[in-house]
Order: structure tokens, then C-alpha cells, then sequence
């Protein structure tokens, strides 16, 4: 019902708008009066989570975009080695598990099927599983040997918005949290890189003021079929995900590619009109791979492309070159995603309601996949 919406037209622009809370409530409660982080959920011992000498993160869907997403954080921070993998394929292959290896699974239902087999074979291995999950008491969730829990609340829209944005949260904590235990990090980085964390609510928010514009383009492009969307570093995941969104709302042929990768391939789909969302990594901290996207934006801009820059606020060299230009605010590089990904999820939305499409239960789609 219209109540249940809370006066928006779907479930998924609800929950789109719940994103700040639902960043602050997953954050709340994490740091100790020593300034150190707490997870008291986390049932492995400080020793057990210092043998550990292999990460894989293992998950599907959108989930699976947030862990590779975490791995940048766990590897930069923590510097403990990460893998990712498809839950889909993970206990296909032979991994190579043992007792040292830590499997992170991130699911917001704990229900999904290919990743509750994952979790058995990896405890089947005898290796450590740290869940990163919404639903309180799921299967996956009761079924590993810790859990960090997102706290979303309840998300009822199919395509997946603000656990999200939670599930990077707990992945960022999770790598703090290794980083403290491992002694990679003290206390004052600690608490300077939460004080960073801690300013993100606001800063999503100041990104779902400014969504407007994104709305109108959208509209703009219902009648294109193909939409393509490059990022770099942790913006490749951001480009996978809003490429992902576009496939599951619009119904549209879109995909995420490695801005480095450009010249290996999909340059050669570039044609006049088709639009190109180009997620741009900060020019003041990432000012050496900044520098490369921009002259991929000339590239594809050269042979035609429709350019949507998605750029931090004072990054003037993109100006020239976007057709389209959407402002994000200037955060640390790790934490970009929390506010890059958002215009993608208001623009699949709205391209999604212009072409008339049920925005919250998108056709052959279920929220949860509890079947293989
Ligand atoms: C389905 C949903 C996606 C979700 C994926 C993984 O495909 O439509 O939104 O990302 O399952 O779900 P999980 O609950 O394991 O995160």
C-alpha cells in the first residue's frame, strides 16, 4: 500500500531514501570508549583471526559487487591477501581451503543457496566463515562461525539498494577490524578513518539532493538499448553494479567494464549516441589512474559516445569531456562507492518507472534465490 511506501511511488525509492540511517545504524555502536573498534558479534578470537593468512569473499548478485568491493579494503588495510568468487562457483572448482583460510560471505537474506553451500564446504574444509548478513537468525547466518549484521531493516524491492550500501559499511569494518588485530593499524588511524565512516550518512544524503538531473536523464535515454558503464579500481565494482541495476529494473542490455580494459574490447562497441556512464576515481587521491580515465573519456567521447561523468566535486578536467556531468562529494578513495553508487540506482529506477516497468518486482527476478 501507499502507507507501507511511505508516500513514495516504490518500495526500492524508499528504500533508496533510507540509505543515510541505514549507513549510521550499521556503524552505531562499533566504537569502544578506548577509541578501538568493537564487533561483538564477531565469535573468532583475536587469534584466530591473526593465523588467518587467506581471505576469500564469496557471495552473488549485488552482494558479490560489495565483495569485491571489500577486498581493496581488506588488502589495503588489513593487508591480509583476498580472493572473491561467485558463490555459484566456488565449490565447483576445487578451492584451496584449510584452517588458516577465513571465507567472508555476504548475503542480505542469509538464504541464498549457492552461498549457504559455499559456507558447507568451506566448514566442510574446516576453514573460519564470517557472514556479513541482514536478516537476523538466517540460515547462512546461523550456519557460520560469525556474523556481522548489516542493519538495513527490512528491504521488500527485488533489486538490492540500501543493504547495499551496509554491506560495504561491515566490509570496511571488517578490515578495520583486521587491520587492529593484526597490528597493520592503531588506534588514532583507527579512529580517524571512522570519523571519515562516520560522515558518510551525511554525504549520501547531500547525494540524494542533488539526484534530480539523474532523474531527467534517465528519461531522457528509455528509448536507448544499451548502456555501457566504465570504473577503475573501486569504481569497477560501482560500474558492475550499476550495470546490474540497469539489466535487472530496465530490462536493458548494460555492462560494467574496467576502464583499463577499454582498448582490450570494448572500445570497439563504441557508436555514435550510446551512452557511457564513466565512474571517475578522485583526481586529488587517485590522481595517477584520475588522469588515464579522463583520456578514456576523450577516447570514447571521440568516437561518439554519450558521456555521463560521475566526478567529485572540483574535479574540473572532466568538464570538456561530459555531456552529462552528476556531482559526488570528495571522500576517501575506499569509501567512494558509498556515494558513486547512488545516482546509479535513481537512474535505473527512474528508467525503469519511464518505461512503465514494476520497479519493485521485476520480472523472472525473486529476492531471494533459495534454489540452484
Ligand atoms: C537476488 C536478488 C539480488 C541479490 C542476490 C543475492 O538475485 O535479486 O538483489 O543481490 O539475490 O542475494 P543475497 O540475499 O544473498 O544478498
Amino acid at each position: 500500500s501507499a502507507a507501507e511506501k511511505g508516500g513514495y511511488d516504490y518500495f526500492m525509492l524508499k528504500e533508496i531514501a533510507e540509505q543515510p540511517q541505514a549507513v549510521a545504524d550499521t556503524l552505531l555502536g562499533r566504537v569502544g570508549p578506548d577509541g578501538l573498534l568493537v564487533l561483538d558479534e564477531m565469535r573468532l578470537s583475536d587469534q584466530e583471526l591473526r593465523d588467518i593468512t587467506k581471505i576469500i569473499v564469496v557471495a552473488c548478485g549485488t552482494s558479490y559487487h560489495a565483495g569485491l568491493i571489500a577486498k581493496y579494503a581488506i588488502e589495503h588495510w588489513a593487508g591480509v591477501p583476498c580472493e572473491v568468487e561467485l558463490a555459484s562457483e566456488f565449490r565447483y572448482r576445487d578451492p584451496i581451503l584449510n584452517r588458516d583460510t577465513l571465507i567472508l560471505v555476504i548475503s542480505q537474506s542469509g538464504e541464498t543457496m549457492d552461498t549457504l553451500m559455499a559456507v558447507r564446504h568451506a566448514r566442510d574444509q574446516r576453514s573460519r566463515v564470517l557472514a556479513v548478513c541482514n536478516v537476523n537468525g538466517s540460515t547462512i547466518s546461523r550456519e557460520s562461525d560469525a556474523v556481522l549484521y548489516t542493519h538495513a531493516g527490512p528491504e521488500i524491492a527485488v533489486a538490492s539498494t540500501k543493504a547495499f550500501l551496509t554491506q560495504l559499511v561491515a566490509c570496511y569494518l571488517v578490515a578495520l577490524y583486521l587491520a587492529q588485530v593484526r597490528g597493520m593499524k592503531f588506534g588514532d588511524e583507527i579512529s580517524q578513518i571512522m570519523a571519515r565512516l562516520s560522515e558518510m550518512p551525511s554525504k549520501v544524503s547531500e547525494v540524494l539532493g542533488t539526484v534530480e538531473p539523474v532523474r531527467a536523464l534517465a528519461r531522457s535515454l528509455a528509448a536507448e538499448r544499451c548502456v555501457l558503464f566504465l570504473g577503475r579500481h573501486v569504481g569497477f565494482p560501482v560500474a558492475l553494479e550499476g550495470a546490474l541495476k540497469l539489466k535487472e529494473l530496465a530490462y536493458m542490455h548494460a555492462e560494467g567494464f574496467a576502464a583499463g580494459e577499454l582498448k582490450h574490447g570494448p572500445i570497439a562497441l563504441i557508436d555514435k549516441g550510446l551512452p557511457v556512464v564513466v565512474v571517475v576515481p578522485s583526481p586529488v587521491g587517485q590522481r595517477v589512474i584520475h588522469d588515464k580515465i579522463v583520456s578514456n573519456i576523450q577516447e570514447i567521447r571521440a568516437r561518439g559516445a554519450r558521456t555521463i561523468v560521475i566526478a567529485e566535486e572540483g574535479d574540473t578536467a572532466v568538464e570538456p569531456y561530459a555531456d552529462t556531468l552528476i556531482r559526488i562529494p570528495a571522500v576517501p578513495t575506499l569509501l567512494q562507492p558509498l556515494v558513486a553508487t547512488v545516482p546509479l540506482q535513481v537512474f535505473a529506477c527512474e528508467l525503469a518507472a519511464a518505461k512503465g516497468h514494476d520497479v519493485d518486482q521485476p520480472r523472472n527476478l525473486a529476492k531471494s534465490v533459495t534454489v540452484e
